[in-house]
């Protein structure tokens, strides 16, 4: 089996930036979690599929026609023919996304899709349940967290890159809002697998938090 080294945290941890720098200095592959159930989220929104609608999000989560193409920065989610990238990024997206993922038959029908990536020479993968469901038996997994305050900091200099201002109060709501579903939720809560390592990353910036990811996995024999 190909070695995985889970990345799992909240929104806002650095997680998506972490994963990268890890995998890229690994050679390893990427699973970007969320931005499955990001797509699985549009593609309802797109067809007004009621987000509470189990059967119908199921069915779509098994056809969803999507798949990652390399970019730049990591991988760009291609969604029905196109690049999506940017809409997956949304608040209405991504609380639509921690909407439909806290249906326990929907994440069943996502679970082989994303054990897929599990290939030579390694994965790393970032979400919230990569460690507890998805790779139980992954030989590093890392949970990363960050204070509600610097994560809502972080996100509203993202939006604000991407010429997209939200006054950083709502941001902080949203966070701690999704915070209280995706923790709250009864099936694949957010929570450290039992022997994950918990780096806080409020003080870090994401190339010394990837660095002690790194750290770790040399010392259990991690990749190259
Ligand atoms: O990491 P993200 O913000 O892109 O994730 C979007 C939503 O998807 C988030 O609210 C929770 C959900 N998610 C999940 O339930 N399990 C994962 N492994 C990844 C994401």
């Amino acid at each position: 089996m190909s070695p995985v080294i889970t990345i799992d945290g909240p929104g806002g941890a650095g997680k998506g930036t972490v994963s990268r720098l890890t995998a890229d200095a690994l050679g390893f592959h990427i699973l970007d979690s969320g931005a499955i159930y990001r797509a699985l989220a549009l593609a309802a929104l797109r067809r007004g599929t009621d987000l509470e609608d189990t059967e119908a999000l199921c069915a779509l989560a098994r056809g969803l026609d999507l798949s990652f193409r390399h970019a730049q920065e990591g991988v760009a989610p291609i969604l029905d023919g196109t690049d999506v990238s940017g809409e997956l990024r949304t608040e209405a997206v991504g609380g639509a996304a921690s909407r439909v993922a806290a249906l326990s038959p929907v994440r069943t029908a996502l679970l082989e899709r994303q054990r897929d990536f599990r290939q030579d020479p390694g994965l790393v993968g970032d979400g919230r349940d990569l460690g507890t469901v998805v790779f139980p038996d992954a030989p590093l997994k890392i949970f990363l967290d960050a204070s509600p305050e610097e994560r809502a900091r972080r996100r509203f200099l993202q939006q604000q890159a991407a010429g997209r201002e939200q006054p950083l109060e709502d941001i902080l709501r949203e966070i701690r809002e999704r915070d209280d579903r995706d923790r709250n939720r009864p099936v694949a809560p957010l929570k450290p697998a039992a022997d994950a390592v918990v780096v806080d990353t409020t003080c870090l910036t994401a190339r010394e938090a990837a660095a002690v990811v790194l750290a770790i996995a040399r010392e259990r024999g991690i990749g190259r």
